[in-house]
């Protein structure tokens, strides 16, 4: 895996008290720059802003922001409430923001001090953000087995949407983390990577991940997609998920469930790597699963060059563009949701730490969250 020289993520204490430091994800590729939340206010507005995103990382962060709002000696349970809804889809927000709360809540009903308790927090944070780094590598070696059973094509040319490497996890991610793998074994021919409009992720952050790890890629058009497959030059399609219903569907970045379609179409296998923190029992059907809908500016404006020192976002400005070229008149209107849900029957596998699902049902999503199953 490459190193960053800028970790993803990471606590610090400074002089004026502890802060959580974030690579600023809307600065990359142009720089690589730290934004640094000293509150639950300034981490919502940077997981608004998609400074910090991705599903596991998201859950990392939430976790991290309790910590901070106990270290700090903030009101705790307003500081999680506000994190946990800071957007909506991505299931491991909320649980990652709950799992920290509860443990800080249970150090003081027994008795522990608030510094005590915040300490309880920050080490529930740290063993979150382990736990996920250590689900990727498992995902990661899962997911190539997978691959070598399902794609006979030697070296594969592998599709992927969005951005899922080590810029959404805590260790080297979900689904780029499986392709990491396939490549250190010399068995990648080539990356497809979907520019993943409207906020390019997959331009931006997969391009930048798979420059740095020494992969082939090609940044392709979301709209390019479909003449890929009826080339004949996709093998296999990988995706994330920022949330997985009882039912088996999935939720992704935009653009994942056309994928889902053409894969169909062509006979290529659509695989989706995801930790458990991901799938939601709560959510019965893939039509429950809340969608956040985005600010019309981020379709109808495009990015404007990144200049050092000046983020495309404000975090103040809580997700609203505030520069950027317009492409559409003025006042024009925009659908801008930020997921959309692949149903079940359309996805082939679904890889997670705990072991691989194929076919996906309600039976099988229920016996991978099952007490029963280790990993
Ligand atoms: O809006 P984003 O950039 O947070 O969306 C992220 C994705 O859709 C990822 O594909 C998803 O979180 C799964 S991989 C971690």
């Amino acid at each position: 895996m490459a190193d960053h020289g800028v970790p993803v993520l990471r606590w610090a204490d400074t002089p004026e008290g502890p802060v959580l430091a974030l690579l600023d994800q809307t600065r990359l590729p142009a720089e690589e720059a730290e934004l640094m939340c000293s509150g639950a206010d300034d981490l919502v507005a940077a997981i608004r802003a998609l400074s910090v995103r991705g599903a596991p990382l998201l859950g990392v962060a939430g976790g991290y922001g309790v910590a901070l709002a106990a270290a700090r000696g903030h009101d705790v349970a307003e500081a999680a409430d506000r994190l946990a809804s800071a957007r909506p889809t991505a299931v491991n927000l909320a649980a990652g923001v709950r799992r920290v709360e509860g443990a800080y809540r249970t150090a003081v009903d027994g008795g522990a001090g608030t510094e005590r308790a915040a300490a309880v927090a920050l080490a529930e944070a740290r063993a979150l953000h382990e736990e996920d780094a250590e689900a990727s590598t498992r995902m990661a070696r899962l997911g190539h087995g997978l691959l070598g059973e399902l794609v006979s094509r030697r070296p594969m040319r592998l599709l992927t949407h969005c951005n899922t490497g080590i810029l959404v996890s805590g260790g080297r991610g979900t689904a780029f983390a499986v392709v990491a793998d396939v490549h250190a074994a010399g068995e990648l021919d080539r990356l497809w990577v979907d520019e993943t409009r409207p906020l390019l992720q997959g331009a931006r952050l997969t391009a930048y991940e798979a420059t740095r790890e020494g992969m082939r890629f090609s940044v392709l058009a979301d709209g390019a997609a479909g003449s890929l497959f009826a080339a004949g030059q996709v093998d296999a399609v990988l995706i994330g998920a920022d949330r997985i219903a009882a039912d088996g569907s999935v939720a992704n970045k935009v653009g994942s469930y056309p994928l889902a379609v053409l894969a169909r179409h062509h006979g290529v296998p659509f695989v989706v790597v995801a930790p458990v923190t991901t799938v939601d029992l709560e959510t019965k059907r893939g039509g429950d699963i809340v969608v956040e809908q985005r600010p019309a500016q981020e379709v109808t404006h495009v990015f404007a060059p990144v200049s050092a020192g000046k983020s495309p976002y404000h975090p103040e400005s809580r997700g609203e563009r505030d520069d950027g070229i317009a492409v559409a008149p003025a006042g024009a209107d925009a659908y801008n949701p930020a997921f959309d849900v692949t149903p079940p029957e359309l996805v082939t596998a679904v890889v997670t730490e705990r072991g691989v699902i194929s076919p996906v049902t309600s039976e099988t999503v229920a016996g991978l969250c099952s007490p029963s199953r280790t990993t």
